[in-house]
């Protein structure tokens, strides 16, 4: 029995099935992970996730209970759950990415999504499944009074769920993600609006990683649930039960990001891009291959500066990595395609013989992205949208030097638009402008802005984001 559990959709490994059979673990990917990993081997947290492949389901059914640090691998105290195919995939792949993540995202193009039907009503039962599969794994695992601590938007349902099952516990909530204001989150289906706050509501507390995310929720709690909401103290009543409502910055361990950056696989990565692009001044993108990300107007941005700034074109080099992510999703394949096309056209108007303006990568290559970091003249970040952000904090903390374009959309505009150059990410003319601000500031203004946004992105690392929470459940 455990005393701090954590659930997630994607946990801490991923498995890879290789065609001889044999199965080889990695680390996950994206901002939760991240934040997370760390925090849960050093309290000795169990974490919940769900076998997201092939490869995943393979090492569970092999695993005693699911439990993969049982079965001998190097997890921390890890259950993975062997969701029915069919039922993930509806729960994952058409409710949490295409709509959930959409709507707080405001990726929509209203026109033709989203379509609410019959078919979605089959996903939504999915969904409700999935959910219910992790409340039943939570109330097992759990100790009496123990603390759970529930992430993002796969998991809404749980916290009212496990509250039904074990009400001795104590249950947080926290989103990754930004929260919809309620007019475009009135673009669910009413009964499914509610169901996902009164899920949320479900838990003694509520987590977002900023004030703008908590305060869209809280209106919504209002505008849809007709809930009381306390906007200065934090808090939603409804239905006879309170809820906290906390907000919670996350940000890096800058000491474990620089140990890691500074091993030799980084270092031969630097010696050879260096080599590639010279010495010329390099604007850097690290990203899933995300539409949140807006890669493709920060690639218009920077063809419109090299239109309206000839005297750059051979003494900059655009490096624009962007690792894949979701292609089960057929938006995203459209996405990187689209991403594709852009770099191709930039390619083939501006590259010369001895020079390659942009040099795009969408393969996974973490020691090549922490290398493009540490090289970086200029760190471009334009979300439409972003919960927090973290490579805008990781950037400044491996590259103080360099200058932080920055979507004001952004999660991490909160803490770091001060010292960054903020930009409106629709406005390609404002980013491309943008790109020439950061490449003529002078290095040492550079480094004063870079050391003010170091400091900020290590104000919170994660275990006092995590420790924070536990502590509101206290
Ligand atoms: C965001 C979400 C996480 C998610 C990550 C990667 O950071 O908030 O919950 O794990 O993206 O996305 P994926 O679908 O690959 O897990």
């Amino acid at each position: 029995m455990n005393a701090i559990l954590v659930a997630s959709n994607r946990g801490p490994v991923s498995f890879i099935l290789s065609e001889d059979g044999s199965l080889s673990m990695r680390r996950g990917g994206g901002g939760l992970v991240s934040g997370l990993s760390e925090v849960a081997k050093d309290l000795n947290v169990l974490w919940v996730c769900a076998a997201l492949s092939d490869g995943d389901r393979g090492a569970v059914r092999l695993a005693p209970g699911g439990r993969l640090d049982q079965a001998g691998y190097d997890t921390g105290a890890l259950r993975m759950l062997d969701i029915p195919p069919a039922t993930f995939h509806r729960a994952y792949n058409a409710v949490a990415n295409s709509t959930l993540w959409f709507v707080h995202h405001l990726l929509y193009d209203t026109p033709n999504m989203p379509h609410f039907d019959a078919r979605f009503r089959r996903e939504w039962e999915s969904y409700q499944a999935y959910n219910e599969a992790f409340a039943m794994a939570l109330a097992e695992e759990a100790a009496h009074g123990a603390r759970v601590m529930v992430q993002d938007y796969h998991l809404s349902l749980v916290p009212a769920m496990l509250r039904g099952e074990r009400p001795d516990l104590r249950v947080a909530h926290f989103s990754h993600t930004p929260w919809a204001p309620p007019e475009y989150f009135a673009l669910l289906p009413d009964d499914v609006g509610t169901e996902l706050l009164e899920g949320i509501l479900g838990a003694d507390h509520a987590g977002f990683l900023t004030a703008r995310w908590a305060g869209a929720f809280m209106d919504c709690c209002e505008t849809v649930l007709g809930a009381q909401v306390d906007r200065r103290g934090r808090t939603v009543t409804h239905a006879g039960r309170t809820t906290r409502i906390g907000v919670h910055s996350l940000g890096v361990d800058g000491e474990a990001l620089w140990t890691r950056a500074s091993e030799p696989d980084v270092e031969s990565h630097m010696a050879a891009l260096r080599d590639q692009v010279g010495d010329r001044m390099l604007i850097v993108r690290i990203d899933r291959t995300e539409l949140s990300k807006n890669i493709v107007r920060g690639l218009a941005a920077y063809r419109e500066f090299l239109a309206t700034h000839p005297e750059w074109h051979g003494r900059v080099v655009h490096l624009a990595f962007a690792y894949p992510s979701r292609h089960d999703l057929p938006e995203y394949r459209e996405y990187t395609a689209a991403v594709q096309r852009s770099a191709k056209e930039i390619e083939d108007e501006y590259g010369t013989e001895d020079w390659d303006p942009l040099i795009l990568n969408v393969n996974d290559d973490y020691p090549r992205s922490l290398a493009a970091y540490r090289l970086a003249d200029v760190l471009l970040v334009n979300p439409i949208r972003d919960g927090m952000n973290l490579v805008a904090k990781e950037g400044p903390i491996l590259s103080p030097r360099s200058a932080l374009i920055l979507s004001r959309e952004a999660g991490a505009a909160a803490e770091l638009g001060e010292h960054a150059l903020t930009v409106n990410p629709y406005d390609v003319s404002a980013t491309a402008s943008a790109l020439r601000e950061g490449l003529v500031m002078s290095e040492g203004e550079r480094l004063r802005r870079g050391t003010l946004l170091a400091a900020a992105a290590t104000a919170l690392p994660p275990h006092l984001w995590f420790a924070d929470q536990l502590a509101a459940l206290k």
